[in-house]
């Protein structure tokens, strides 16, 4: 699983505090990334000592590590509710809007997280910030990937195509798609982007979440803080 910057005791503080939420008969959605996934390997040992919950993927990665830590797995269309999402991110801001899809992953993260009657995101101090300022990751059909890259820069972005770390070519998504990483400088206004994005034929998804976390929990050395 795709590790990012930021330390891995406070990222397993965080993800262990969160997955401390939990009750007996929860359907908890699963985020990706290294933090939730510290999340994941906390729910899978509450399972082996009893606890009763089913985990909603978001991920093939994050479906993956559920399935070898015991986590018992059910499809999104199969429930009619998702207690509890537990999911990272790349960027916090002071409001609690985030960029996500460091990991690729933003578009089942997004219908998961925003299906959730309760959004947990799970941080270290690094992705604390007052203003979102990192590149936004959109995935786009491939065939639309140049009239996105235009409607990018129409909107004063600069879209760079992700490339694949282990391998020549893009990273193509769990969904088949292709990422443009796109550098819009800092975002005081990120709803504003995220509807133009959203609007934009060819996007599938876009890293803005705005208006949908309801806590973060940032681990530090000597504990977890809860903003809300
Ligand atoms: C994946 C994501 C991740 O949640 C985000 O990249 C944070 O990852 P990490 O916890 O490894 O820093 O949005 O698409």
């Amino acid at each position: 699983m795709k590790t990012s910057g930021g330390s891995d005791a406070a990222k397993r503080r965080a993800g262990e505090h969160a997955a401390d939420l939990v009750t007996d008969g929860d359907v908890v959605g699963l985020g990706t990334g290294s933090t939730a996934a510290h999340a994941i390997r906390a729910l899978g040992r509450a399972v082996d000592a009893g606890l009763d919950v089913q985990g909603v993927a978001t991920s093939y990665a994050s479906r993956d590590l559920a399935r070898e830590v015991g986590l018992p797995l059910v499809e999104l269309g199969a429930v009619s509710r998702i207690d509890l999402a537990i999911d990272g991110a790349d960027q916090v801001s002071d409001d609690l809007a985030l960029i996500k899809g460091g990991g690729a992953a933003h578009a089942r993260e997004k219908v998961v997280d925003a299906a959730a009657a309760r959004f947990v995101v799970v941080a270290d101090p690094s992705k604390e910030t007052a203003t979102l300022d990192r590149s936004v990751p959109v995935e786009v059909l491939p065939d639309a990937r140049a009239t996105v890259r235009r409607a990018v820069r129409d909107l004063d972005g600069e879209p760079t195509l992700r490339a694949a770390e282990r391998k020549d070519g893009p990273v193509v998504t769990d969904n088949g798609n292709l990422v443009l990483d796109c550098d819009f400088g800092a975002l005081p206004d990120p709803g504003s982007l995220a509807t133009a994005l959203a609007t934009t034929p060819g996007v599938v998804a876009h890293g803005l979440f705005v208006d949908l976390a309801d806590e973060v929990h940032v681990g530090h050395a000597d504990g977890v803080r809860v903003r809300a």
